[in-house]
């Protein structure tokens, strides 16, 4: 299924990486130009869908409805083994969470991506696809993982951390579920997959104008109340506070969170640090294990439509 990305870029210019338009190429053009596709399939089917056609920063609920509602219909199919997603790489980790708490599935749902546009002199995507294929082949690949210069993470420990390079993504301390080399996946530990959130499959069918609105909060040096109150004000029904350290809250926000908790609003603080998950009770309910902010808030939000 293809969304768009910088995967399915272009450029004036082979030699730009920067200054090009993301989601112009569609899926099966991409696809087309990919050298030894044949190869990596060994005899099995690829099917092409275009759902979408955007650069990833502009992702909204009524795309990953759609997303998500063909990637239902796709893993119903007794003759579909998985599914692979071509997607920019700004909110891939936000996408891949929404699809793991969604989809109800053992079959692999694998989302790859490039840095460079397809245009470029060395395009990184056409090998990340090639990658992505191995691993959705592969008998030991279950859930929702993403797959990107050679490395699968996780949906839940994915992370971009560099803008630029083309092994953009971490997993952190987690580090990866594996890595594809030369069409050969190499699992670090199959261990367990997570399972799908119980509220989730309500995303399938409730308008996505209605999803529960929540937001991310960050907490900051010179944080100001202000933010939160006029998100309560225009009718905000859960706030994820990007806290600093190990959940910690500025007191000027502090105030105006527990206001909005008096009046209904959803509180929840997951941290900025970039590894480790937060340790103990902090005053207010921490995010699921370990989930870093803006994948707190698809939880959050699923939460909250499991509850009207
Ligand atoms: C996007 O996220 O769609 C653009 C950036 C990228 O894919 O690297």
């Amino acid at each position: 299924m293809g969304t768009g990305g910088t995967i399915a870029g272009t450029a004036a210019s082979a030699a730009d990486h920067t200054a090009y338009t993301a989601g112009q190429l569609g899926v099966q053009q991409l696809l087309d130009a990919v050298p030894g596709l044949g190869d990596a399939l060994q005899g099995d089917q690829l099917v092409c869908e275009q759902v979408a056609q955007l650069d990833s920063k502009d992702m909204d609920h009524a795309t990953w409805q759609v997303l998500a509602q063909r990637g239902v219909h796709w893993l119903a199919q007794a003759d579909v083994g998985g599914i692979v997603i071509t997607h920019g790489t700004d909110t891939l980790e936000e996408t891949a969470w929404f699809l793991q708490m969604l989809l109800h599935t053992h079959k692999p749902v694998v989302l790859t991506c490039a840095m460079r546009p397809a245009t470029a002199l060395s395009p990184d995507g056409p090998q990340n696809v090639i990658d992505a294929i191995a691993v959705v082949r592969d008998p030991m690949a279950r859930g929702v993982l993403a797959v990107c210069a050679g490395r699968i993470h996780s949906a839940r420990d994915v992370q971009k951390v560099h803008p630029y390079r083309l092994d953009a993504f971490s997993s952190g301390e987690a580090g990866p579920r594996g890595w594809v080399e030369q069409g050969v996946v190499r699992w670090t530990d199959p261990g367990a997959w997570p399972v799908a959130h119980a509220h989730a499959q309500l995303a399938l069918g409730q308008p996505a104008a209605d999803w529960p609105w929540v937001e991310v909060v960050p907490s900051h040096a010179g944080a100001d109340a202000r933010q939160v109150d006029a998100l309560v004000a225009a009718g905000v029904k859960g706030l994820v506070v990007a806290g600093t350290g190990n959940g910690t809250v500025h007191q000027a926000l502090w105030v105006a969170l527990a206001r909005a908790q008096d009046q209904g609003v959803a509180v929840r603080v997951a941290t900025r640090c970039a590894e480790g998950q937060i340790v103990g009770q902090p005053a207010l309910q921490t995010a699921p294990r370990g989930l870093n902010a803006y994948k707190a808030r698809v939880s959050l939000m699923l939460d909250l439509m499991g509850q009207v």
